[in-house]
């Protein structure tokens, strides 16, 4: 089958009371690592590129290892725009075979944010594309948008249906407390699980979707620091927490930051424990199965969506 877009991803995830892992990619090694996972787990997959991504690889090189992999597991596969910050950049993947895009205008005023999503809406819709939107801010950086703490905003209940019907947007990224990066807590962490609640009861059967959420696993960051590297204080959204949220009305949960510890603790780990060696592929090599371990743990054991290939297919 070709990529697929995430509607009936999200139908089931909704009903089943799971959400479908959007994993960021960036190269070959990561996409293999989740797609082995995914097979293992006959789990539906997400796998999407943020403007840092498409400047790194170059949009072409990654559609065409997407379209691999599609090809190589015979999965349910959509392959998504993170964070499209203009029309422009949403026209471009929606060109370029992406099936799903974010436009994420949510720092401008509710105004402007239902003007421009709409606007990406109209092309994609007409294209079989799906959209995703976002109201509130997150902390932390996103792609092409640098939110910081203090910028911050939950999501205001008050505003989803308003924004939902104008805009036409196909699913919901809403703020709750979840930030980009490593380093999302300083004390306890804590998620707004009250808004999510009005927000579904305001948006019946309508997907949202969490960014934000990796759980960062600590014997990724203790092996990053026996190893060389320095991350003190990175700590993530609780699992416990995630699925609470899987069970709920989120059916995407966004997940960039756990890959790339896995992949760089296996890479500090490999380079230390093998001093002359240099042929990337023997780095690349733990590093990518790491990266397995963790999607494989994430399918099973947090998002629920094991076995969820099959009813989607
Ligand atoms: O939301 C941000 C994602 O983690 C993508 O990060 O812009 O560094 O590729 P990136
Ligand atoms: P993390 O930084 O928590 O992995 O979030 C990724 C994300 O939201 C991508 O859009
Ligand atoms: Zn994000």
């Amino acid at each position: 089958m070709p990529l697929i877009t995430t509607k009936k991803m999200f139908k089931k995830a909704y009903e089943g009371g799971y959400a479908i892992g959007a994993f960021n990619v960036n190269n070959m090694e990561t996409i293999q690592g989740i797609v082995e996972a995914g097979k293992l787990e006959n789990a539906p997959l997400i796998l999407q590129v943020s403007s840092g991504a498409r400047k790194y690889a170059n949009p072409l090189y990654l559609k065409k290892l997407v379209d691999a992999a599609v090809t190589d597991s015979g999965l349910p596969i959509a392959l998504h725009l993170d964070h499209g910050d203009s029309f422009e950049l949403c026209k471009d993947a929606i060109d370029g075979g992406f099936t799903s895009v974010m436009i994420d205008a949510s720092h401008h005023s509710l105004e402007e944010n239902i003007a421009i999503t709409k606007r990406v809406v109209e092309y994609a819709h007409d294209k079989g594309v799906v959209v995703e939107a976002e109201l509130g801010r997150l902390a932390g950086i996103e792609d092409a948008v640098n939110v910081s703490a203090a910028d911050a905003m939950y999501t205001n209940p008050e505003e989803v249906y308003e924004f939902v019907s104008k805009s036409g947007c196909d699913s919901l990224a809403i703020a709750i407390g979840t930030s980009h990066g490593a380093f999302k807590f300083k004390s306890e962490p804590k998620l707004r699980f009250d808004i999510l609640e009005k927000v579904s009861k305001l948006l019946p059967n309508f997907p949202i979707v969490l960014h934000g959420a990796s759980s960062v696993p600590q014997q990724f960051v203790k092996q990053i620091q026996l190893y060389g590297g320095d991350m003190p204080g990175a700590q993530g959204v609780p699992e416990e927490m995630l699925r609470q949220a899987a069970s709920m009305a989120v059916c995407k949960i966004n997940i960039d930051s756990d890959l790339r510890l896995a992949f760089t603790a296996a890479i500090r780990k490999h380079m230390s424990d093998n001093p002359t060696h240099f042929d990337p592929r023997q780095y690349l090599a733990p590093a990518r199965e790491q990266v397995k371990e963790i999607v494989r743990h994430k399918l099973l054991n947090v998002l629920g969506c094991s076995g969820k290939a099959t009813e989607i297919l």
